[in-house]
């Protein structure tokens, strides 16, 4: 198996833990960002899918991060100021006076820079799991700035449509201009969702640049009314209009689709396979459809992969529920 060795803490300078069992583990789940018409405001958290985080606190001063040997983690810094989980981590402990040493042991369960909030997971995994081994129980609003740091390092930009699902689970509103305003909202239970992941590279500090400055006023409005209505479709578990609305971003996807070579084979596929509806998610270039049948649904993953590779295009992909966030944490002790 591939694995980036430079990567790897050298074994003589693994920190030692202070006592084996007071370790906490926890479930940092994938998400998907910019839903629709919801650019920078409207986020929503998968299941199944995401890394795995322990925190515990060691002896040598400092943040130390140590990643799992797969081919998910090649290309991830130790840095922890170059990371997002040291990053969040460190904002944590920083808020919790805490000045000891802290390891972060990250299993990543899916690949970075797909479009599915993976610095997001391991930011919110890595604050959560800090949070609860330094302050049992400490509320997750308090995590918020510490998981917005995290993705504005990868980033560049503190948006919240992913951090926020992946902290709070379900379907989450938050305010582009101060994400430090959020709400969840809440959802009937019935929803499918499928995430597509080919193998093209997109970065987010590049998706991000390449955006307009300036749009038209009538897309603006367009736009506003869009998500106005997925909301309420959302809310009332109108999976057809939700799907028909998440088709109706003109700020974002229509540039940034460009950079997805195989994005209009996937969406025609995933429609005639009887998707509600199917857009990008994150910067790209994850595409996202969704059903209300699981059978359904199948199909539909289905056929998005075989639309990709036959554009040449490899892809991984994931059948989800939304991740209402009730996962228990696992602790080690
Ligand atoms: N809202 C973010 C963006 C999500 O589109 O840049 C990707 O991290």
């Amino acid at each position: 198996m591939p694995v980036v060795q430079e990567n790897l803490i050298p074994q003589e300078r693994e920190p030692v833990p202070v006592s084996a069992t007071d370790v906490v583990r926890v479930f940092g789940p994938a998400s998907l960002s910019n839903l629709g018409p919801g650019f920078d405001t409207l986020g929503l958290c998968l299941e199944g899918v995401g890394d795995v985080i322990e925190a515990r606190r060691v002896e040598t001063p400092g943040i130390h991060i140590v990643l799992n040997e797969h081919p998910f983690s090649a290309g991830i810094t130790l840095d922890p100021d170059k990371n997002t989980a040291g990053v969040a981590a460190r904002m944590v402990a920083a808020q919790l006076g805490y000045t000891g040493g802290l390891e972060l042991r990250i299993q990543k369960g899916f690949k970075p820079g797909s479009g599915i909030g993976s610095s997001a997971a391991s930011a919110v995994g890595a604050a959560y799991a800090t949070g609860e081994l330094l302050s049992p129980g400490m509320s997750k609003h308090e995590l918020v700035d510490a998981v917005l740091g995290g993705e504005a390092l990868a980033s560049g930009a503190r948006h919240g449509d992913n951090v926020l699902p992946a902290l709070f689970g379900g379907l989450m509103l938050v305010s582009s201009s101060d994400p430090n305003q959020y709400r969840n909202i809440e959802i009937p239970a019935g929803l499918w969702i499928v995430a597509i992941l080919p193998e093209v590279q997109v970065l987010t500090r590049e998706a991000r640049a390449m955006l307009p400055v300036q749009v038209p006023m009538q897309h603006a409005v367009n736009q506003a009314s869009s998500l106005a209505f997925m909301i309420e479709a959302f809310r009332a578990g109108d999976w057809a209009e939700v799907g028909q609305r998440m088709m109706e971003d003109q700020l974002a996807e229509p540039v940034r689709s460009t950079l997805v070579p195989c994005y209009s084979q996937i969406k025609a596929a995933a429609m005639a396979a009887g998707a509600f509806g199917c857009a990008l998610t994150g910067s790209g270039p994850a595409m996202f459809a969704i059903s209300d049948k699981h059978a359904e649904a199948q199909s539909v993953m289905l056929a998005m992969q075989e639309a990709s590779l036959a554009t040449g295009i490899a892809s991984s992909a994931y059948l989800s529920r939304v991740n209402e966030g009730r996962r228990p944490k696992w602790r080690c002790s």
